[in-house]
């Protein structure tokens, strides 16, 4: 059975384009679309195997390329002949297969052929063979490698550059439950920890609830941050350096991504444009930091509409492209239980298994000896093998929080902070600096 293909192509070379895939290829054109909402209509109902889009199409973007892969159409970019401006912008939308408009019938059958080989020999993955950037099995954006390649290449030496593109930096996604056990703190002073060990980090708040990664360190409220990226991401003119611009360094190794302003600018944060972002920032820094939101919630079965955007798409996207994850509860029985019904729900997304932390641990929740305690009761509750602890301490934090500086800046001796410099250098593979260490930090790991 011929191969169906749709068109949305600009009038000057769709009626040559169709001319040539009716006579010289074996494909049959199922459809000439005049407009993108045309083409995503026909995507949805199954009818294209091969979708042919050109560079001028209007609104192409990342978000509706997504919307197409989903629908497992494979992607052909056509660009005017010799139009090399035209060509680079199909590229940066992610898309990888691209043609000029004038290519012969039997280079178009040889691309599609090959495509469709591809396809055939990964049957569950239409990631990557469409035009959607990755870089193939183990490169920075694929979703398909095992959580056991994953894991090896989250512990691979540390000490290589930013910027370095054969060694695509680590991915590190700090959640947890609502009722704030401290997401953003950790992520924060984890993130400016690894950067102190020399590990360039690029720091990200995806909360699409309550980003407040600005605030906390003073930074200008307005900055452009996560949202200026993701849409420049989606419109197809992000690269290294212009979220570089967008993520300036706050302190000597420490990029930051600001989130958005205001909370109700969820719609911004649209997941195959963070994906993007997220593979550019592997670039930027040796480590990406994630602040997530609390929701897993996968609002898109709540809709009809697979294009609308999704509140907690940001959150799931940062957890299934993380080579890590923190997840963190609060110290206290209702903080407890919460995590360990919020880890029962991470098991059912896609993200790699997490290492859980306890912040706020003191003897005041739940009585003497409070490691032990919330050691025995999640090992009975969660099954939970290890367990990092970080104890409670309002006045160094909220001294830190005044200041909008991190731990390290704020506090360096304390042992909140020297918690957080533990786990961070366990997460790098670097040794933290003796001086100022405590011997009898609160870390501490069952085995
Ligand atoms: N170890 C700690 N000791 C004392 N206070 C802490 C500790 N960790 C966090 N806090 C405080 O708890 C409050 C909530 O922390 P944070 O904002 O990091 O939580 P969150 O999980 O990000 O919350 P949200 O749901 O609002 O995003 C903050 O005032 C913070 O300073
Ligand atoms: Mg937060």
């Amino acid at each position: 059975m011929s191969r169906s293909v749709v068109t949305a192509v600009s009038d000057r070379w769709e009626g040559a384009l169709v001319t040539t895939l009716e006579r010289e290829t074996d494909v049959r054109v199922a459809r000439r679309c005049p407009d993108l909402a045309d083409l995503l209509a026909v995507a949805g109902s199954g009818l294209a195997e091969v979708a042919m889009v050109s560079a001028d199409l209007r609104s192409l973007d990342r978000t509706a390329l997504d919307h197409l892969r989903e629908c497992a159409v494979l992607v052909v970019g056509v660009y005017p002949p010799g139009d090399e401006t035209a060509e680079l912008h199909l590229r940066q939308l992610g898309i990888s297969t691209v043609l000029p408009a004038d290519a012969s019938g039997q280079v178009i059958q040889e691309v599609l052929d090959a495509m469709q080989g591809e396809r055939g020999q990964r049957p569950n993955d239409v990631r990557g063979l469409d035009g959607s950037g990755s870089a193939g099995p183990g490169g920075p954006d694929d979703l398909t490698e095992s959580p056991r390649d994953r894991a090896a290449r989250a512990v691979a030496p540390a000490g290589t550059g930013a910027g370095d593109l054969d060694s695509p930096g680590v991915i590190i996604a700090v959640w947890g439950p609502a009722g704030a056990p401290g997401r953003t703190t950790i992520a924060l002073n984890l993130a400016s920890e690894l950067a102190g060990l020399g590990q360039p980090t690029v720091l990200v708040d995806a909360d699409t609830y309550g980003g407040c990664i600005a605030q906390s360190l003073s930074l200008l409220d307005e900055a452009p941050g996560l949202a200026a990226a993701t849409r420049s991401a989606d419109q197809g003119s992000l690269d290294l350096s212009v979220l570089a611009r967008l993520a300036p360094e706050v302190c000597p190794g420490l990029r930051v991504l600001t989130g958005i302003p205001k909370a109700e600018r969820w719609p911004e944060l649209r997941a195959a444009a963070l994906e993007h972002v997220l593979t550019l920032t592997r670039r930027l820094g040796r480590f990406t930091v994630i602040d997530c939101g609390f929701s897993l919630e996968d609002d898109e079965e709540l809709s009809y509409d697979t294009l609308a955007p999704r509140r907690n798409a940001a959150t799931l996207t940062s957890l299934a492209v993380a080579d890590r994850v923190l997840a963190v509860g609060a110290g206290d029985p209702i903080g407890l239980q919460r995590l360990v019904r919020g880890l029962q729900e991470l098991g059912t997304v896609a993200s790699p298994s997490p290492v859980v932390v306890i912040n706020r641990v003191r003897a005041s929740a739940v009585g003497s000896r409070p490691e032990r305690r919330i050691r025995e009761a999640l090992v009975r509750f969660a099954g939970l093998e290890e367990l990092t602890f970080i104890p409670d301490d309002p006045a160094t934090l909220d001294r830190a929080l005044l200041t909008g500086r991190s731990l390290a800046e704020a506090a360096p001796d304390s042992a909140v902070r020297q918690c957080l410099l533990a786990l961070a250098s366990e997460l790098c593979g670097v040794a933290a600096p003796l001086v100022g260490r405590r011997r009898n930090g609160s870390r501490q790991k069952s085995a």
